[in-house]
């Protein structure tokens, strides 16, 4: 059985079919947050290879125009399912395609807001609706019914902004409920999910540890082992103590110390997810080997493969000398791949799909010979920590900033020593307790320090200095692929530089970072 058969086999499940639109995670986040559990599947996905059955089905927006010869369409095997279907923009466009053809391009674009007209106040799908404001964003339009179907909400600009079917469940709309400037989106959706599809609304954290815990004692059955890497971060602590709560001391963590995490994070990591949460845990001092190998390296990208290899190296070599009490071989690997990993890999990006490998730690499945387990590749971020709250993990740790795999590495600028890491470390553990005291942790999403390779003159006392500068970053962002810079007030910033300048050796100016992604990333490196 696949891990989606397993889940929709325990929780009702709307089936999401994307057609490529910017926002069809959005549909299946929606869904969630009411508790109706939501898969997303690309639109060329084959009814009779599912293999399970869902409540309902709901055609993603896509940036494709239907008549066109490459669009993609839906396998029409759908409409035998007989289950409640809604069509969002591309998706309502398909259901007009498909009967009768009733689509052609729109005198002009419409993107942005238009206000909601329910012509039809009896239809199940408005149920609690009035004239709200709707978001937009579409080319083509139906420039007609489709054969069977009836006006049900109008637009300005879009007569047909609502449809039905006449006898069946099915319902097209033309605006995007899933995006939140849609005020009623999330009724709306309720409605077609909770009203008409009759889902249950069983979708919560608490249900799903009791049947991932179930689903992984079955998989892993009575004697087998499982290892997974640790780093101190809530995805794989997450994991780590789900796997805990599962199969006990059978579950080995290891956390590989690469000389370039955050200052004391491995004596932390031991503390909290040893000895708080009692989770199985190794922790292997690697720092040496890392920082000979980073020697002389000052090329960000060969920095990240030098990490990444000899992470691997290290893994393998302490998995190798772990000794199962109950003499078994270890046979399963964990890793805390989300679902925004696996949406990442499986959605439809056109008629070239691309297919990214989402391997945390690629390359140790191969040599090691591991069976892959995921236990949160359907879960997204904010699940995973309500979840690891009700594990019991501290709010500091599953509300912790996301910190890179090749750590203080990439924030080290040039060649890394044990030297530079330290001030970098120093100064980065300075620049988060005065986040962490003025209250804002939490309402920014990453903020770190950087050691730039510059000397620039300072005075001390009376003595003239020439050292380092740090710079300082701290960005607001909902997905981190784009995101801005934190306003700090200037009273923060002073207090930051001074106590850097002052407590950390080797350091003589201290800059704030004020660019955005794009056109900058988070990382200097
Ligand atoms: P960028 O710098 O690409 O960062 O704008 C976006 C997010 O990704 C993190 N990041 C990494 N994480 N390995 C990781 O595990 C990496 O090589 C890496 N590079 C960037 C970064 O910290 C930010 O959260």
């Amino acid at each position: 059985m696949s891990d989606v058969e397993q889940v929709s086999s325990v929780f009702d499940t709307i089936l999401v079919l994307d057609f490529g639109s910017q926002y069809s995670h959005l549909i299946t986040r929606r869904l969630r947050e009411f508790n109706v559990y939501a898969e997303m599947l690309p639109c060329t996905q084959k009814i009779s290879e599912l293999g399970w059955k869902p409540k309902g089905v709901i055609l993603s927006g896509g940036p494709y125009s239907v008549y066109a010869e490459d669009a993609p369409h839906v396998d029409m095997d759908v409409f035998k399912l007989d289950v409640p279907i809604l069509g969002i923009c591309y998706g309502m466009q398909e259901l007009a395609w498909i009967n009768g053809k009733q689509v052609a391009r729109g005198e002009k674009r419409e993107y942005g807001p238009a206000t909601l007209k329910v012509e039809d106040a009896s239809s199940p799908l408005f149920e609690g609706m009035d004239h709200s404001r709707v978001w937009m964003s579409h080319g083509d339009k139906l420039h007609g019914l489709p054969t069977g179907y009836k006006v049900i909400a109008t637009s300005d600009n879009s007569p047909f902004c609502g449809i039905t079917h006449e006898e069946k469940p099915i319902f097209g709309i033309q605006f995007h409920p899933e995006v939140t400037h849609s005020t009623q989106g999330k009724t709306l959706l309720k409605n077609f999910a909770v009203n008409i599809c009759k889902a249950n609304q069983n979708w919560t954290m608490e249900n799903f540890i009791d049947t991932e815990i179930k689903r992984i004692r079955e998989l892993v059955g009575p004697t087998a082992e499982v290892i997974g890497a640790v780093s101190g971060g809530v995805d794989s602590t997450v994991a780590a103590k789900l796997m805990t709560e599962a199969i006990g001391e059978r579950f080995h963590a290891i956390l590989v110390d690469n000389g370039v995490l955050r200052l004391n994070e491995a004596a932390n990591v031991k503390k909290t997810l040893g000895e708080g949460l009692k989770i199985n845990l190794t922790v292997v001092d690697a720092a040496d080997e890392f920082l000979d190998k980073l020697k002389g390296v000052t090329d960000p990208e060969k920095k990240r493969k030098i990490i990444g290899n000899t992470f691997i190296h290290v893994f393998e070599r302490e998995a190798a000398k772990i000794q199962p009490k109950s003499g078994e071989e270890i046979e399963f690997l964990l890793q805390g791949t989300l679902y925004p990993d696996v949406i990442e890999s499986i959605s439809f990006k056109g008629p070239s799909q691309t297919i990214k490998t989402h391997h945390n730690v690629g390359g140790l499945l191969e040599d090691m010979k591991l069976k892959l387990i995921e236990p949160l590749r359907e879960l997204f971020k904010d699940e995973v920590r309500h979840l690891g709250e009700l594990l019991g993990i501290s709010h500091e740790l599953v509300w912790r900033h996301p910190f890179p795999g090749p750590g203080i590495a990439i924030r080290v600028l040039g060649e890394v020593t044990r030297e530079q890491v330290e001030i970098a470390r120093k100064a980065d553990f300075i620049y988060i307790e005065e986040i962490r005291k003025a209250g804002l942790y939490n309402k920014i999403s990453q903020a770190f320090a950087c050691l730039l390779p510059v000397k620039s003159v300072g005075v001390m006392g009376d003595q003239r200095t020439y050292e380092q500068v740090i710079a300082l970053r701290a960005i607001e962002t909902t997905d981190f692929m784009t995101a801005d810079w934190f306003p700090f007030e200037h009273d923060f910033l002073k207090r930051v530089a001074s106590r850097i300048v002052n407590e950390v050796d080797g350091v003589a100016r201290v800059t704030y970072d004020i660019t955005s992604k794009p056109p900058a990333t988070v990382e200097w490196e």
